[in-house]
Formats: C-alpha cells, sequence, structure tokens
C-alpha cells in the first residue's frame, strides 16, 4: 500500500497566515499538522508516499518535510498544477500510484487516533473504498453521506444546501486502484472540481463495495482559526509530554505538565500547563496560561498569554491579557507610550483585530 498526502491550495479561509506560507505547515502544539498526517501513515508500515503540492508553496514543503528519511520512509512529490479538486489530485499521481491500493489523507485533517484500524479492516474485507464518516454541527460545508438505519452508505453529495445527515465525510480515504476508473466517470462539480465525493459515489452506483466508519473520537479540519486553536488544546491536552530543558530562574512558577525547548530562559513568570515553548525564547515576567503554544525564537515581556499559538520570532511587550489567539511569525505588539489612548496598528490583509 502507498499514501498520498494532499498538501496543495490557497487555504483562504487561514489568511493572513496563508499568505506566507502553505496551511499545512501551521503549527499545532509546535508541530506543522502536515507532520501528524507523515506519523500517522508511517505508523502503519507505508514506505512510500507522494506529497500533491501545488506550484504557490509546493517549495516551502519541500524545504519542510524533506525526502523522508526523517521517518525512513520515501517521500515523492508531486505537483498539481491547478486545484482542480481531490480527485483530479488522484488523477495528477497515477503514475506514482500505479496498480496500488492506497491511503489518501488531506494535510489539512488532525484526527484523535491512529489509521491501523482502518488499514487492517481495508486488508481483511478488501473494499474498494473505505471512508470515514464524523457527526458534525455543519454538514454543509463538508461532503455528507446519507446512510441506512444501519448505517450503510447509500448516497455521498458535496456540501449539499440541504445535507440529508449530519455525517461528514473526513479527509482520509483509503482505495483500490479501482477508484481510477471511478474518477474517468466524473465530471467537473458546479465549483469546477473533480471531486472525490462524486467519484466514491460513481463506486456504489457501479455495485462497488464502499465500507465506512463512523468516527467516535475528534477530528478537526484545521483550515479555520478556530478550529486551529481547538486542534491546538486537543494535542496539548492529549499529547503533550512534559520536559524542561530550559533555563528557569528561581523566582518562576511551572505548573502542570508544560515542554520548554533549549535555549529558552524563564525568569520571574508564571507557566500553567498544558504549555509548549521552543527553542530560544524569552519569558519575562509574565503569565502563559494553559492551552498556548510558543514557538521558537519567541520574546514575550511582562505579559499574560493563554489560549492561544504564537508562532516563532513574534516579540509582545507589556500586554496586558491576551487570549484565544493565533499570531503568525515575527509579529510584534506592543503597548504604546503615547499620553492619549490611541491604537497604532500596521496589519496585513485579512487581519483581524478585537480591541
Ligand atoms: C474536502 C472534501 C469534503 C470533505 C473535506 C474534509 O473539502 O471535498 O468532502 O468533507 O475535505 O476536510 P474542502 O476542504 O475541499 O472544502
Amino acid at each position: 500500500m502507498k499514501a498520498i498526502i494532499l498538501s496543495g491550495g490557497k487555504g483562504t479561509r487561514l489568511r493572513p497566515l496563508t499568505y506566507s506560507g502553505a496551511k499545512q505547515l501551521v503549527p499545532v502544539a509546535n508541530k506543522p499538522i502536515l507532520f501528524y498526517c507523515i506519523e500517522n501513515i508511517v505508523q502503519v508500515g507505508i514506505k512510500e508516499i507522494g506529497i500533491i503540492i501545488s506550484p504557490e508553496t509546493g517549495q516551502e514543503i519541500k524545504d519542510t518535510v524533506g525526502d523522508g528519511s526523517r521517518w525512513k520512509v520515501k517521500i515523492e512529490y508531486i505537483t498539481q498544477d491547478m486545484p482542480g479538486g481531490l480527485a483530479h489530485a488522484i488523477k495528477t499521481a497515477r503514475e506514482f500510484l500505479g496498480g496500488s491500493s492506497f491511503v489518501m489523507y488531506l494535510g489539512d485533517n488532525l484526527i484523535g487516533t491512529g489509521i491501523e484500524k482502518f488499514v487492517n479492516d481495508f486488508n481483511t474485507n478488501k473494499p474498494e473504498a473505505l471512508i470515514l464518516l464524523k457527526e458534525v454541527d455543519n454538514p454543509e460545508q463538508f461532503g455528507v453521506a446519507e446512510v441506512t438505519e444501519d448505517k450503510s452508505v447509500v448516497r455521498l453529495i458535496e456540501k449539499p444546501k440541504v445535507p440529508p445527515s449530519n455525517l461528514a465525510l473526513v479527509g482520509i480515504y483509503i482505495f483500490s486502484p479501482k477508484v481510477h476508473e471511478a474518477i474517468e466517470m466524473i465530471r467537473p462539480s458546479e465549483r469546477g472540481e473533480l471531486e472525490i465525493t462524486d467519484a466514491i459515489q460513481k463506486l456504489i452506483e457501479t455495485g462497488s463495495n464502499v465500507e465506512s466508519f463512523i468516527l467516535d473520537m475528534w477530528w478537526l479540519d484545521t483550515g479555520k482559526k478556530d478550529d486551529m486553536l481547538t486542534a491546538n488544546a486537543i494535542v496539548l491536552d492529549e499529547w503533550l509530554t512534559e520536559s524542561i530543558d530550559a533555563s528557569v530562574d528561581e523566582e518562576s512558577n511551572i505548573l502542570g505538565r508544560v515542554s520548554i525547548a533549549k535555549g529558552s530562559e524563564i525568569i520571574n513568570s508564571k507557566i500553567r500547563g498544558p504549555v509548549v515553548i521552543g527553542e530560544n525564547t524569552v519569558v519575562k515576567d509574565s503569565f502563559v496560561g494553559p492551552y498556548t503554544s510558543i514557538g521558537d525564537n519567541v520574546t514575550v515581556v511582562k505579559s499574560s498569554v493563554e489560549h492561544s499559538v504564537i508562532m516563532s520570532g513574534s516579540e509582545l511587550y507589556d500586554i496586558e491579557r491576551l487570549e484565544e489567539s493565533l499570531i503568525g511569525r515575527k509579529v510584534k505588539i506592543s503597548q504604546n507610550s503615547t499620553r492619549h489612548k490611541a491604537l497604532r496598528l500596521l496589519l496585513g490583509d485579512d487581519s483581524v483585530v478585537e480591541v
């Protein structure tokens, strides 16, 4: 079995962060989302992974991920020239996939489990496709399954205005090579894309066996800000292990599960886990509260932060209380020292500020 990870797209829902980088590389608990996908694939013994990239962000993904030797697997890159849809991505990867069965993983999907169970089931029962479903509150934003009472899938529809159920298609699929035939039979959707949902629907219509699982653990499509913060909180809560390689002075107080990487300094501050702090970061006269991830080379002085993600190279000075915030790289937030109360902002397109 092989795997492809889809790592293109424009990331419009995560702007402005995605103006300067790929959405799949936005960190969750200081690790790019894409790495969680790779690890889940590597864990089931798959040795050949194709990452589908776009011309815009492909180089950044290659530079960050490399050739796979870090995970002892082979990673190849396949460029999808245009955002033609998930089924179009499979077409683009046709040569890489050859006659293999394969896992298709969307590089911005994060689930609270490994994929062993699903791969084992696929290998035992040999369906033509195995899909994962999850109950959601906003099914119209996803592919949706219509199921019978015994939960077998009768129909799949992409982003229906009137959803037949609240079961969304999770962005992790397993296919036999038969999916290529189904893809040849479908036409572009209203949004002009070759939808994988339509290809699976075609498999159902032509009598192929399509198995489904309903996920009972969390699933997040990290393409949006609130999902990003939720993903960060859940991952810190469930997977963070304690480790302190930094210098912590006597005036500081560290409580709960906290991980701080080498070269960082905690001075006269209180850190209340779960919190992860990267390398060469300075936290001085501050409070860092639960569910916060702070990247490398960050400076936090006389500030209070919680339930937030602060990426590498950013600086915070005299900020009384920052919460539920997603701060990109090399951002500087400080209090001004003028007498009158005024905000002075230099914000990129699509920035969001609540004061
Ligand atoms: C895609 C699929 C959709 C699926 C979703 C999961 O949507 O088309 O069926 O439910 O991923 O993340 P998109 O991210 O293209 O809106």
